[in-house]
């Protein structure tokens, strides 16, 4: 029943497919880019040809749509909105008709810090008036470094979104922009250059990383340094608890400061929010099997384009076959970890090195598809295609591309786990028949109190909010355009090497540790992206793409190094090991000492590539290897900090040596915390350092990137 056991009896069609694609593309306008974009749907159409059938192979095949259809941010600098990018559009226009002009700056990885800017701009204009003000976005990413004396400089009231990443740092986009602004302000040589701006700065963090909102917090100090007036202390949003709600706060009081500082005054209100206009228009195709044929050539057409040259990226990730997929954990283990070999031998644009990322796009499993069709009374055959309208808020997130059958587009586009946003609720209330549920999902939406006890504070999810409130079905184009949020790409730490001596660079491997936990509404949560690689099969084709890090090993291969990284921690040192066997046994290199310190459960459960450490060590690829097993003795926990106090005097070496380097990777809550803690020990004890001369020490190793940390 699986579509790759049916592709190759289904060559019936090609006539049949020339002509629907031509009357579709006349219809749709089908540029490219539109037709790179359903990548896989190929033999899920084909299979859906004969049946009809959405199976969950079919639901596997991913396409190559662009970050622009899937909404992420990244796809927003592709298509749908037209962003200042010139000087000219940058800098801060001066007459404006008389009206204020407000300048969101921010700085996102995942899109949530420009949902908001663009959410503020849409509120502003709404509540002041295009009298008043004149609200804008700025992508800090397009700020570059020549240009941003003169448009911040230019700016008389701006505000920052800033989200943090990596270990504390900016995001991907906007460091060169914070780099900049923390360069010229520590400087200390135009301590006046923003006396003319009045600025805030909200922080998109999260508090269980060991630098909260430290981007937030150093754009805001940078600010202030360069002169800017600071209209209201940093707002530092919390995503461990919620940060929609805490958004919602600083809205409420940027209004008030905004009205205080220049004397604005409110004409709408911005709660009334407009759900047809931030809805789809939805462009229904009658004819199925003619949007399955159709999309068949879509995919066919983007892969064969991918196996290119192409760089995949997150706008157009490559359709990778995949391998094979196993499982790490022995039978004993409750839970699960699954090693995933992806086939990248076909697509010569994929490059990458050890201590990269994958970028995977998943899908919502099946029975989670069903239940959302269900809910929305469609069946998930129905083909669909959604239309922007005209006057659509710049929020709306660009279409995803289409004719494409409402089940697939539920797989792959919509974020259904996550909490729904308050306007989510206010757009469902708004579809509800039944009274007595419109009237609590009114409530819920408006009132922060019981947003956050029934929402915020149990976690509970979009979809088991619109089971609770059946009534409220949306339309297709609500749901899609202010219902759901976008299903975003997850990263995963490649733990293998393109140099590894067994597979070469033709296979990128992923170590994933599969999420389930109850949660507090009694739901069992099973991780969207992790679930769906746990049943990948091979063949299937998964959507990916490589995000660079710096994550890697010294360029001398005699610089000793010390590994931490307990369980999916141990993920790109993996490639690290399989990059100094190769250096070793191919490049005839001389190693540098290497200590690897790996930590599980239980021995006997999830000690994952125990083969694979104990053969490095008997080769002499790493000099030792020291195991942490945290539940295997009831009466005393051990973890990899106490093996590395254990072993304190190697340690001490490698970090008072000249070229050494210490690499940590996984949790970042509280392993990478306990780590550093008891590297601070060791320095102490073994070096005799005051704590503060230990700090110091830590402090420059990072800044020299010989203390570096993969952490999520
Ligand atoms: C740079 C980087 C590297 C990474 N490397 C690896 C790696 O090598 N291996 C690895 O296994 N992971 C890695 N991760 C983590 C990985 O990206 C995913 O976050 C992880 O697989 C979980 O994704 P998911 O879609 O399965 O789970 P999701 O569905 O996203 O859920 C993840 C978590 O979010 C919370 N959550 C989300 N929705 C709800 C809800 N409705 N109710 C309750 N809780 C909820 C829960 O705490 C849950 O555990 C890495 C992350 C980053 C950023
Ligand atoms: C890999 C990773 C690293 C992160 N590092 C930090 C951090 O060091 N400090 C912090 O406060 N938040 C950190 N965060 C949390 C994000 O800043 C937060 O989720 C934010 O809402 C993302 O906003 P964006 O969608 O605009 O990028 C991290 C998140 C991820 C996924």
């Amino acid at each position: 029943m699986a579509w790759r056991t049916t592709t190759a009896s289904s060559s019936t069609s090609s006539s049949l497919t020339n002509v629907v694609m031509s009357k579709i593309e006349r219809v749709t306008g089908t540029s490219d880019a539109m037709t790179n974009a359903c990548a896989l749907l190929l033999c899920a159409s084909v299979v859906g040809l004969v049946t009809l059938k959405l199976s969950r192979k079919m639901m596997m095949m991913s396409s190559s749509t662009s970050a622009s259809e899937r909404g992420g941010a990244e796809g927003d600098k592709v298509a749908g909105r037209r962003k200042p990018t010139t000087l000219r559009e940058l800098k801060c226009p001066s007459g404006a008709d008389g009206a204020r002009v407000i300048t969101f700056y921010y700085g996102t990885q995942t899109g949530t810090a420009e949902r908001y800017a663009y959410t503020l701009v849409e509120d502003a204009q709404k509540r002041y008036g295009a009298k008043q003000v004149l609200a804008r976005a700025i992508d800090c990413e397009d700020v570059k470094p020549d240009f941003c004396e003169e448009v911040l400089s230019s700016e008389k009231c701006a505000v920052f979104l800033q989200s943090t990443y990596g270990d504390g740092d900016p995001t991907d986009g906007s460091a060169d922009f914070c780099r900049w602004l923390e360069e010229t302000a520590t400087d200390g040589r135009m301590p006046d250059m923003l006396e003319d701006m009045h600025f805030c700065t909200f922080g998109l963090g999260n508090r269980s990383y060991e630098h909260f909102n430290a981007a937030a917090k150093q754009v805001d100090k940078a600010l202030t340094a360069l002169g800017g007036k600071k209209m209201m202390k940093i707002t530092l949003g919390d995503d461990d608890k919620s940060l929609e709600e805490d958004f919602e706060e600083f809205k409420e009081a940027l209004w008030r400061q905004l009205e205080k500082t220049f004397q604005l005054k409110a004409e709408g209100e911005e709660g009334d929010f407009d759900v047809e206009k931030h809805s789809y228009m939805i462009k229904k195709e009658e004819d199925a099997e003619k949007v399955n044929e159709l999309t068949k050539i879509r995919e066919r057409k983007s892969f064969e384009m991918s196996r290119g040259s192409e760089i995949p990226t997150q706008a157009k990730p490559y359709a990778c076959p995949i391998k094979s997929c196993k499982e790490l954990h022995t039978g004993k283990s409750d839970r699960s970890c699954v090693h995933v070999e992806f086939d990248v031998s076909q697509c010569k644009g994929l490059t990458y090195e050890i201590g990269d990322h994958l970028g995977v796009f998943a899908e919502n499993a099946p029975d989670v598809v069903d239940r959302v069709c269900k809910l929305l009374k469609v069946s998930k055959q129905t083909p669909m295609e959604l239309v922007r309208r005209d006057d659509a808020p710049k929020s709306l997130l660009p279409v995803f591309p289409g004719p494409i059958s409402v089940g697939i587009a539920v797989a792959r586009y919509a974020d259904v786990l996550s909490m729904p946003r308050k306007t989510a609720i206010k757009a469902l209330a708004s579809f509800a028949t039944n009274k007595k549920e419109a009237k609590e999902l009114e409530i819920l939406a408006v009132d922060k109190a019981k947003y956050h006890a029934y929402i915020a504070e149990p976690h509970r999810s979009l979809l088991e909010v619109m089971e609770k409130f059946p009534s409220a079905v949306p339309t297709l184009g609500a749901f899609f355009g202010c219902v759901a949020g976008r299903l975003q790409p997850r990263y995963y730490s490649i733990s293998s090497s393109p140099n590894d001596m067994t597979n070469g660079s033709g296979i990128v491997t992923a170590t994933v540790a599969v999420v389930k936990h109850k949660t507090k509404t009694g739901r069992v949560h099973e991780g969207v992206c992790s679930t769906f690689l746990q049943n990948v099969r091979e063949g299937d084709r998964v959507p990916v793409f490589v995000r660079k890090a710096t994550f890697k090993l010294p360029k001398d291969a005699k610089a000793p190094v010390i590994l931490i990284g307990p369980g999916t921690g141990y993920a790109p040192f993996r490639g690290f090991l399989q990059e100094r066997e190769y250096l070793m046994k191919s490049k005839k290199e001389e190693l540098g000492e290497c200590m690897l310190f790996f930590g599980c459960r239980k021995e006997e459960h999830d000690y994952i590539y125990r083969d694979e450490m104990e053969k490095a060590l008997s080769e002499s690829v790493i000099s030792s290897l020291d195991v942490a097993f945290s539940r295997d003795d009831p009466k005393k926990k051990v973890y990899v900090q106490d093996k590395i106090q254990m072993k304190a005097k190697d340690v001490y070496k490698i970090l008072r040596s000249p070229n050494g380097a210490v690499y940590v990777c996984g949790d970042a809550k509280h392993m990478s915390r306990d780590v550093n803690r008891a590297l601070l020990q060791v320095l102490q004890r073994e070096g005799e350092y005051a704590i503060h001369e230990a700090e110091e020490i830590i402090r420059r190793l990072v800044v020299d990137k010989r203390y570096m940390k993969d952490v999520w």
